[in-house]
């Protein structure tokens, strides 16, 4: 009978040793048995980036890349994104089902009470330069919030990690409003308790002198569709940053400052940002085929294209196409939207592409809405971090209360130089 197990044949000995194989995967440390000597440190396994590790096992998000299926807890994205809305979303990602009515109005309550900034963190903000990014800002201001609550050390107790929850998913929008208000120099405007998660905080990005702000509620729709599109992704990133900055049981403010700094990079959340300078770099549909060209000849990348992942088509991508309709039949048709789709047209034709198995990902489309919306590139990947809150805090949660979970910490392959005696400074070259 077939055997559940990996032999493998040191050529160097000639031993053979038997692995477990275990939902697919090997355990790493087996490998250390794999000695020439018994000095010998044991075999390791060389992965940077973690193109073929499994860090951790979650329940949370499930991705096939190869047919392009997304799930949070077992929900197709597309049945979410049509069905849910965000805050519901996140109750899901964090406890594991969705919420009953008791649950889901304890929970939206929570999470009202908390939205407010203690004063000193808005008098923080305010020392900011005034040219600074929003994303910068957001991330300082995150971790700037475990100096408020120092009670977010207790990591290990489930009701402390419940109530910092609240305040991290409630605070968020408020600290990304305050540092989009602070460059432009406006006030700040207060949280509004009688909206909705996205209505409110599009109050807080544009109310002026109105009693209430009341946004267009196909635009708050939208917006909380796609903050349902990004709340989890499994191990990307900035997961991977959250869970390797919490697990040396660092408070969650401090690590999500971390993952949102991880965020932001242009390969990350920052390529919404990138694709729409990219957008106005080309100008005109008639200068695509010039650019991916350039592309192909190793000048650049496609911002928006591309997946560690996905080697089809970013199921969120699809959600999103179809929104930018909704949305544009509000504020009027992006301009930009022309050359995307010339560029995602051509592009899906042409063997680099294909070959790479190289489609539109989630940044593709959605900065095209974020942008007849009204937000200044900046804000994209701010608009990012917001729902993205959830995930990470869905990862913590589940890695404080698994077994398994030891701090993180890479071996590596020293490739400096041997030992060596130390040169007095009148003696160096
Ligand atoms: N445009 C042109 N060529 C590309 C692109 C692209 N966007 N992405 C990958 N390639 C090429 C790459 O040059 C390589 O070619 P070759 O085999 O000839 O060396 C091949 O495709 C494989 O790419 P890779 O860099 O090994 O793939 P990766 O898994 O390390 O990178 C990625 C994934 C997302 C960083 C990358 O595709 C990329 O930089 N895309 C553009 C940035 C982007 O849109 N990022 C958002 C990702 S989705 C949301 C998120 O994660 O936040």
């Amino acid at each position: 009978m077939a055997r559940n197990t990996l032999t493998v044949t040191d050529n160097r000995t000639g031993k053979q040793y038997e692995f477990p194989i275990t939902d697919g995967t090997i355990k790493a440390v087996d490998l250390r048995q794999i000695k020439v000597s018994e000095e010998d440190f044991g075999l390791m396994t060389y992965d940077p980036a973690f193109m073929n590790t499994a860090s951790c096992r979650s329940a949370i998000t499930f991705i096939d890349g190869d047919k392009g299926i997304l799930r949070y807890r077992g929900y197709p994205i597309e049945q979410l994104a049509e069905k849910s809305n965000y805050l519901e979303v996140a109750y899901l990602l964090i406890y594991g089902e969705l919420p009953n009515k008791k649950q889901f109005e304890d929970w939206v309550a929570g999470i009202t009470h908390h939205t407010m900034l203690h004063e000193n963190m808005k008098k923080l903000m305010d020392g900011f330069h005034y040219d600074a990014h929003p994303m910068g800002m957001l991330a300082a201001t995150l971790g700037a919030l475990s100096t408020f609550y120092t009670d977010a050390r207790n990591v290990h107790d489930p009701e402390s990690r419940r109530q910092q929850i609240l305040r991290l998913i409630a605070k968020v929008p408020t600290i990304a409003a305050f540092a989009y208000r602070h460059s432009v120099g406006r006030p700040y405007i207060y949280p509004d308790n009688s909206l909705g998660y996205a209505g409110n905080f599009m109050s807080m990005l544009w109310k002026m002198v109105e009693v209430r702000y009341e946004a267009n509620p196909t635009l708050v729709r939208a917006l909380d569709v796609l903050f349902i599109l990004h709340a989890d992704h499994e191990q990307n990133c900035s997961t991977n940053a959250m869970r390797s900055i919490t697990s040396s049981d660092a408070d969650p403010y401090s690590s999500a400052a971390g993952a949102a700094a991880a965020l932001w990079g242009p390969l990350h959340g920052g390529a919404n940002e990138a694709v729409l300078r990219m957008l106005a770099e080309i100008g005109h549909k008639d200068r695509v085929p010039a650019f991916i060209k350039e592309v192909k000849e190793g000048h650049g990348k496609l911002m928006g294209f591309g997946h560690r992942v996905y080697k089809n088509y970013d199921p969120r991508a699809r959600t999103i196409k179809k929104l930018a309709d909704e949305v544009f039949a509000v504020t009027g048709r992006n301009p930009k939207l022309d050359i995307a789709l010339e560029l995602e047209r051509i592009a899906l034709q042409d063997e680099y592409f294909v070959k790479r198995k190289l489609y539109p990902n989630v940044d593709f489309y959605s900065g095209l809405i974020y942008q007849a919306m009204g937000f200044p590139v900046e804000m994209f990947p701010v608009l990012f971090c917001i729902p993205r809150m959830s995930g990470w805090l869905a990862q913590w949660n589940e890695q404080t209360e698994d077994k398994e979970t030891k701090i993180a910490r890479p071996r590596q392959i020293y490739t400096g130089a041997v030992e060596r005696p130390f040169v007095e400074m009148s003696a160096r070259r």
